[in-house]
């Protein structure tokens, strides 16, 4: 399959064109620098990019893990919602069968200890929004006969990046611990079956168009620290209180001391086999 893929230069992005290399699969990126075609979520994609395209992934964005200015949340919404309406206006004019579009957890908004499945509705607050917008801007493309599939996509393990990146060195550093009351329920997926999942979407017909990309097991954020502690070795026993989070983080830190227990049932049902399907597995594929 010839593949045309954004955020290529990305924490997923790159894991997967390795896996879909390994499978034979061919890839055109199309990013700010160093892509084989040079496209910014801002600009108008030439349709000519996907002359030969059998499926477009997307997956660029704004990171969201960062202090939220006006300006800053003006650029995560912007970059995906007029992102994406790029790609799906040069999508109605190609032969592109699949679109798999980047979407999150995020989507649910924060509800306690609620199983939130592909079915439950769209939460309230800044990221829903995002979501939302997201997703509509990239359901545009089924009315052109592309098979639309949005992955609402959990916390990213793997190494050498996305969240475990910043977490690493307090705990190396033995300061690690819970954050805030540590009830808060943690969506996740190893970086592996994100991958295996992008390409699980591309190869199977008959999926519905939303598609939950996190780990069957959530963990609450007490039960992940003591599992990443022991994991690494050390002590995990500095909680980091909720205002010192508000101070650091701003509106940004509801990611970290909200609650999403997202669990991903049509994902299961559609035979996608998780390879890492509780913490314990993924943190030891990761930390050996
Ligand atoms: N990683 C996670 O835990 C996680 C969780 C939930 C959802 N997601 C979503 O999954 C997607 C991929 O995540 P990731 O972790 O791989 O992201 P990442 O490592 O932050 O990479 C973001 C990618 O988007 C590109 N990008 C950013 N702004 C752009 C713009 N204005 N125009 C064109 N390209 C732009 C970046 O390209 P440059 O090299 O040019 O900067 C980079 O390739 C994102 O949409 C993210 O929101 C990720």
């Amino acid at each position: 399959m010839k593949i045309a893929i954004t955020g290529a230069s990305g924490f997923i992005g790159k894991r997967f064109m390795e896996l879909g290399a390994g499978q034979g699969h061919s890839f055109v990126t199309l990013g700010r620098k160093n892509a084989d075609v040079l496209w910014d979520a801002n600009s108008v994609l030439d349709p000519k990019s996907l002359d030969g395209v059998d499926a477009v992934v997307h997956l660029a964005g704004e990171p969201v893990a960062q202090r939220w200015s006006d300006t800053v949340k003006d650029k995560i919404m912007r970059s995906r919602v007029d992102g994406t309406g790029s790609i799906v206006d040069a999508l109605g004019k190609s032969k592109v069968k699949v679109f798999v579009c980047a979407s999150a957890v995020g989507y649910y908004g924060f509800r306690g200890d609620e199983l939130l499945a592909e079915t439950s509705s769209p939460g309230k607050g800044f990221l829903p929004d995002v979501c939302v917008a997201w997703e509509a801007a990239a359901d545009r493309a089924a009315g052109f006969g592309v098979s639309v599939v949005k992955l609402r996509i959990g916390m990213v393990l793997g190494r050498g990046g996305g969240a475990l990146a910043t977490m690493e060195t307090p705990f190396k550093l033995g300061v690690g611990g819970k954050l805030g009351s540590g009830e808060q329920w943690m969506s996740w997926i190893h970086l592996e079956d994100m991958a295996r999942l992008i390409l699980f979407a591309l190869n199977t017909t008959g999926l519905p168009s939303e598609l939950n990309a996190t780990a069957p097991n959530p963990v609450t954020n007490a039960d992940f620290t003591r599992m990443y502690g022991a994991a690494l070795h050390r002590p995990a026993v500095f909680p980091v209180p909720e205002f010192a989070l508000q101070l650091l983080y701003g509106e940004m830190a509801q990611m970290i001391l909200g609650s999403q227990r997202v669990i991903p049932t049509a994902t299961e049902r559609m035979g996608f086999q998780f390879r890492f399907p509780d913490l314990a597995s993924a943190l030891k594929e990761i930390y050996g």
